[in-house]
């Protein structure tokens, strides 16, 4: 096991028994927390300056989660703490208060979408009881998402074909009315290829696969059906807490697209090839989730300036305890905000 691992499982080991119910909607308290990352990064979309606009996000949420009644522990974040000087695994965030809960941040999925001013992207929070989430070094994982009606018939193991052919049964349609999702990258070539001649419709995106297996998820809203093919291990985690809110079926393995993520795969003591079902990303039943839009996209709005100073965000919330999902649109006063921040009336958050 490599000490970093270590480090970040010691400091979870202090937490609650996994089962012991939380009582508040702590979605409804991290949506701000991602509806300030999403208008922190917004300023930036288009100008062709991922590097900013990922800082004005992590910098936004790091300062709101400070203040929210949790004491949490950063399990995706951006990255090891020498790498990263903020919001990285193991980092200590919330007001120390109980619950004790594992905290998955992405400040935006999409940043190049942001950068480039495209649609899609989003910045998301994931909060589950201490302990409960997946924790890996390795950065890639393969995923298989499909929606509460197929949730049952999914296989990772099997062929695409076979898969599709279930999916469409449980869907009661043909596999030529079923749509995939799937992310743009020549290490899709085969997949795509597999895909296309059982039948079935793609569509493909640029980046952003943490709303797509949302849409995935939720395919009477989206018109997506299944989410296929290997993005990063840290959205996994994040779409699966999504996922245990609003139900559905997920396997994902972990994938091994350099070659030093064998050894990194060992040290943690996980094997290759193993199926990692929705219970083994995010345990338990006390998953909350948020999101905002940043930039226009088919799940969420973006981020809109008006005028006066008005600024409208349309978030999505989860409780999986309820199983109640929230669409939010807010418009907040920026002249309000800056002032009672000045003034120490209101901690930094909205
Ligand atoms: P970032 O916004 O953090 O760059 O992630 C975007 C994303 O598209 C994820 O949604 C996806 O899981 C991952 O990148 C795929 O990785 P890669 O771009 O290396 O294929």
């Amino acid at each position: 096991m490599i000490p970093a691992t270590m480090a970040l499982q010691q400091q979870r080991t202090n937490g609650s028994d996994l089962g012991t119910p939380i009582d508040r909607n702590l979605a409804l308290e991290v949506v701000r927390v991602t509806e300030g990352a999403a208008m922190s990064a917004a300023p930036f979309m288009g100008r062709n300056q991922k590097e900013a606009a990922d800082k004005a996000a992590v910098d936004s949420m790091r300062r709101s989660l400070g203040f929210v009644d949790m004491d949490g522990v950063v399990v995706i974040g951006e990255g090891e703490k020498d790498e990263a000087p903020m919001l990285y695994i193991g980092e200590r965030v919330g007001n120390g208060n109980p619950p004790d809960v594992d905290v998955a941040v992405d400040p935006i999925d999409g940043t190049r979408l942001v950068a480039r001013g495209l649609p899609g992207g989003i910045a998301t929070v994931a909060l589950a009881e201490r302990g409960s989430m997946f924790h890996t070094h390795v950065p890639y994982m393969q995923k298989l998402i499909v929606g509460p009606e197929a949730a049952h018939v999914i296989d990772i193991t099997d062929s695409v074909a076979h898969n599709l052919k279930r999916i469409a049964k449980a869907l009661d349609r043909s596999v030529e009315d079923v749509t995939v999702v799937v992310l743009d990258r020549p290490r899709h070539d085969d997949l795509l290829e597999e895909i296309r001649s059982a039948g079935a419709r793609v569509k493909l995106i640029m980046d952003g696969d943490v709303a797509a297996g949302l849409m995935a998820a939720m395919e009477h809203r989206t018109g997506i059906d299944v989410l296929m093919g290997i993005g990063g291990a840290p959205e996994a985690v994040l779409a699966a807490c999504a996922i245990k809110c609003i139900g559905g079926g997920f396997h994902g393995r972990l994938w091994m697209l350099r070659e030093q993520d064998r050894g990194i795969l060992e040290g943690e003591g996980k094997k290759e090839g193993q199926v990692l079902e929705l219970d083994d990303l995010v345990a338990g039943d006390n998953v909350f989730f948020a999101a905002t839009g940043i930039t226009d996209g088919e799940l969420l709005r973006g981020v809109r300036f008006l005028s006066d100073e008005r600024v409208h965000t349309q978030s999505i919330v989860m409780r999986s305890f309820s199983g109640t999902t929230r669409y939010i649109d807010a418009e907040h006063r920026l002249e309000k905000l800056r002032l009672r921040r000045a003034t120490g009336e209101i901690e930094p958050r909205l």
